[in-house]
């Protein structure tokens, strides 16, 4: 005996992404403004100059990554119990990646799922994690190992909150607009090569041209069966590299342009790219002094750390490899000795 239960019902998640200063907004509706106190102290004024609500509450939970983690969490869906949030609620991730993960992936769990948006502020989350609904935290076992994919209704991406950015921060959003363009938009690629990305009118395009390219991708396959894992260009390696450094040496962007460097190498190596079009990956992070070397003290510890990575499946490791520049290949057929050959030229030793 069989029951069929038919579940083919086409859901419209889609939404837009607004690149402009915040425009008024009411949401007629009990409202949670999730963020910490470093986001608040700069910016709570100004965005609550512009957004409003039936019943607006503000919850901050600390800020940094190690705080990205179950006991944030709870404290946030403490505070949506005490206040009696339901189904209709709306929660609003103001700050960024770490309280946009995890504002995202306390709207997908409270009460099966309530609605939420995006106000990111930092110009990593503008351009990358804000967009395409991952949500998620951080465990002992990892980064993001516990999520879900769960699409705001709306990001509301405002260039005023990058003028408090320190310039590291800067550069590590840059890393991730230099991924897209890499892996697919050659033409973005030769703009941002000439373009001055400290000018405020120069910036609000790349955004644009970064974020529609998220968005193409993310259409196409939402939940990473295929493409978009191509968006984790520099990750795989940018990961063993966070990890290694006890993810305090490096911001996440600034170890994802040096995992650029050694995919490229890689890439190089497997004829998919040449050293001239990876010097010109190089240049342009250097222009925005972007590290783009990493002395690895162990090649086979490193190469270990790779079956940490979610898209490492059984003994296999997913690359995504540039094939030139505006096109990306992934990949999980690298012969173990050449990878180890790219990580030994990191000033590895075997
Ligand atoms: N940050 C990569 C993605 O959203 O798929």
């Amino acid at each position: 005996m069989q029951v069929n239960i038919p579940l083919k019902k086409v859901i419209d998640n889609s939404y837009d992404i607004s690149i402009e200063s915040m425009q008024p907004t009411h949401l007629d509706t009990k409202v949670a403004i999730i963020t910490n106190p470093k986001v608040a102290g700069l910016h709570l004024g100004y965005l609550l100059s512009k957004f409003t609500a039936k019943e607006l509450y503000i919850i901050t939970v600390p800020d940094g990554e190690e705080y990205k983690n179950q006991e944030s969490v709870d404290l946030i869906l403490e505070s949506l119990f005490n206040h009696k949030f339901n189904r209709k609620s709306m929660l609003v991730a103001f700050g960024g990646g770490v309280i946009g993960d995890m504002t995202g992936y306390v709207a997908s769990i409270y009460q099966r799922g309530i609605d939420f948006i995006q106000i990111p502020t930092t110009l990593l989350s503008q351009v990358d994690a804000s967009v395409g609904g991952k949500t998620g935290m951080n465990n002992s076992y990892g980064k993001n190992l516990i999520g879900a994919f769960h699409q705001p209704k709306a990001v509301y991406i405002d260039p005023h909150f990058l003028t408090t950015l320190h310039a590291r921060e800067f550069a590590a959003g840059v890393a991730e607009i230099v991924k897209m363009a890499v892996t697919f938009n050659a033409e973005f690629f030769e703009f941002l090569e000439s373009a001055d990305l400290q000018d405020a009118e120069v910036l609000q395009k790349a955004i644009k041209e970064a974020v529609q390219t998220k968005a193409d991708v993310v259409a196409q396959d939402e939940k990473e069966n295929g493409i978009r894992a191509a968006l984790n260009y520099g990750h795989t390696f940018g990961h063993v590299i966070e990890n290694e450094t006890k993810y305090k040496k490096y911001l996440h962007g600034e170890a994802v342009a040096i995992g650029m460097v050694m995919a490229n190498e890689l890439a190089v190596r497997m004829s998919l790219m040449t050293q001239g079009e990876a010097q010109r990956v190089k240049a342009l992070l250097k222009k925005y002094n972007l590290p783009t070397s990493y002395d690895i003290t162990d090649a086979q510890s490193f190469y270990e750390t790779f079956f940490l990575d979610k898209k490492s499946a059984d003994s296999k490791i997913t690359f995504i490899l540039p094939v030139g520049i505006g096109d990306v290949k992934i990949t999980d057929a690298c012969e173990k000795d050449l990878v180890l050959s790219v990580l030994e030229s990191f000033g590895a030793s075997r």
